[in-house]
């Protein structure tokens, strides 16, 4: 799958460990899935490698996405760890590699991370390069550094309660792909009456309500699950329109609600 740029619906592999991350990849990928998206810090990524090794989907059907942590960001650990994620995966070359999270309080410039990151790049350890929960003005400092034409996606939680406006304005003015995580607020918007009765008006679950809302605006998204139920129906949400109506109904429910918080999050826009 030689493109470059992401498949809009990837499978989320966070919090899921062992046996469950084989069962949720083996499922996914035999209901379709071709994009995975994983994280040094997930501790799961020889399962991941393991799982598509056992599914016998051809390595360039597969668009395969990891984070590197931020103990591994400082140029003498990024290579390494980006090799040892390799080989964990059983691959040669993954085909997106993001900076997790940046530097926590910046202790290291931004500029130096993603220089070695390009540089992963490179030397053919990963196809495309971005990062992940990047406010705008570290979005600066990575274009300044490597060019936006070169980051890929800027992957950043976004759901209906947590619309993020700010920096999907400045990443789109920048021409950066956007990538939602948590895209179903861990399951809350199981519990929302307007997307519950959006849902009801179209058929389907909220889930694939906020799904279809969040593909509607051009986002990748990259939901989890360990129910295969569950992994069918967020594929299916690709097949979901949403009026402009209801699309305007959605935008109507930010309330800031943040549920990613590491500790060292950065100041937030
Ligand atoms: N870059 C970052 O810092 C960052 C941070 C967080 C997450 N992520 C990525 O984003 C991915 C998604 O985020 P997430 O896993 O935290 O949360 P999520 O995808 O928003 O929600 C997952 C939860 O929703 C439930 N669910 C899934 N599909 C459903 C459906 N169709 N109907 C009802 N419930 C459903 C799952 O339960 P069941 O298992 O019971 O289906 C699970 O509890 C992660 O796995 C990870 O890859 C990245």
């Amino acid at each position: 799958m030689h493109t470059s740029t992401l498949p809009a619906l990837g499978l989320g592999t966070f919090r899921l460990k062992d046996q469950q991350v084989i069962d949720s990849v083996r499922n996914g990928l035999d209901l379709g899935y071709r994009h995975i998206d994983t994280a040094q810090i997930y501790g799961n990524e020889a399962e991941v490698g393991q799982a598509m090794a056992d599914s016998g989907v051809a390595r360039d059907d597969l668009f395969v996405t990891t984070k590197i942590w931020t103990e591994n960001l400082s140029r003498d650990k990024l290579l390494p760890s980006l090799k040892e994620s390799l080989h964990k995966l059983r691959l040669d070359q993954v085909d997106l590699t993001l900076i997790h999270w940046p530097s926590p309080q910046d202790e290291l410039p931004v500029a130096d991370y993603l220089q070695a990151l390009a540089e992963a790049k490179a030397q053919g350890l990963t196809r495309l390069i971005g990062i992940s929960n990047f406010t705008i003005a570290h979005m600066e400092q990575a274009i300044a550094a490597v060019g936006a034409e070169a980051i890929a996606t800027n992957q950043v939680e976004i759901h209906p309660f947590l619309q993020n406006r700010k920096v999907i304005d400045f990443a789109r003015a920048k021409g950066i792909h956007l990538t939602a995580y948590m895209p179903l607020a861990y399951g809350k918007v199981m519990e929302d009456a307007t997307l519950l009765e959006i849902a009801a008006r179209h058929g389907v679950s909220a889930a694939q309500v906020a799904l279809a809302w969040s593909l509607q605006q051009g986002f990748a998204v990259i939901p989890s699950s360990t129910r295969r139920e569950n992994l069918a129906a967020n594929l299916q949400a690709q097949q979901l329109t949403l009026s402009e109506a209801e699309m305007q109904a959605i935008a109507a429910l930010d309330r800031g609600e943040r549920l990613a918080n590491p500790g060292f999050a950065p100041q937030w826009d």
